[in-house]
């Protein structure tokens, strides 16, 4: 897991449009990276991962033709082998989760946990006391993720979704201090940590 780049976001983009009918416009990731200080943004690379069984494996570096190679030069790095990303806002003591996602290709392996887990564990680190977020009452593998991890539900934003009107289910974690959360957190990292392998946490 590593800070989001501005070299990641074509990458990001190209997850994002598998993801979500209404990708955000295209200055948005910019923006967020140069411009809010609110904001903090992770990306999952493919080499951060370990043992995870995947479907859609990028072709090693080591493998391109050369002239590929020379074409794309570090451009590989960014380009091809984002898997999913994610990000929040801090807002005094609060993490706004404002986004998360998957490639499609590797969704079902225990990815957007990790990703998740991961903005969790940036929350505290950051002294967030409670992490929130939006979500779609029709994104049944979104909340399945959320409850998971001890969100609740906390009242619902009307036609919150321009695209096609539909409400926003926002939700709420646990004080992520409390015993409560940690019980629950620490014991579930470990059980994703021997599923899947990966090198860092965020922010190293
Ligand atoms: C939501 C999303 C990030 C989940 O990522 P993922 O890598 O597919 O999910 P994981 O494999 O990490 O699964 C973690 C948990 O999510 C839930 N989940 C995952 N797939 C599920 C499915 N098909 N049905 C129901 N729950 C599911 C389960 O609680 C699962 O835990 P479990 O393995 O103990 O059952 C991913 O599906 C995605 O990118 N969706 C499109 C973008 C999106 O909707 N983002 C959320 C916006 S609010």
């Amino acid at each position: 897991m590593s800070a989001m780049t501005i070299a990641d976001i074509p990458a990001v983009r190209k997850v994002e449009q598998q993801c979500f009918p209404t990708p955000w416009p295209r200055d948005s990731f910019r923006h967020e990276l140069t411009s809010n200080k609110m904001a903090h943004y992770v990306v999952l690379r493919q080499e951060a991962l370990g043992n995870v069984t995947t479907t859609a494996a990028p072709l090693p570096k080591s493998r391109m033709p050369d002239i590929v190679r020379k074409f794309l030069g570090d451009k590989i790095h960014s380009q091809q082998n984002i898997v999913g990303f994610a990000g929040l806002w801090l807002m005094v003591d609060e993490a706004h989760i404002t986004t998360i996602a998957v490639d499609p290709a590797h969704q079902g392996n225990g990815l957007g946990e990790l990703l998740l887990g991961s903005l969790l564990e940036l929350s505290r680190n950051l002294k967030a006391r409670l992490c929130t977020l939006e979500v779609r009452p029709s994104n049944a593998v979104a909340r399945e993720l959320y409850v998971k991890y001890g969100f609740y539900d906390h009242g619902v934003r009307k036609q919150y979704y321009s695209d096609d009107g539909e409400d926003a289910l926002v939700m709420w974690s646990p004080e992520l201090n409390d015993e409560y959360f940690k019980s629950l957190f620490f014991p579930l990292r470990l059980i994703l940590g021997h599923r899947i392998k990966w090198t860092n946490s965020v922010g190293n």
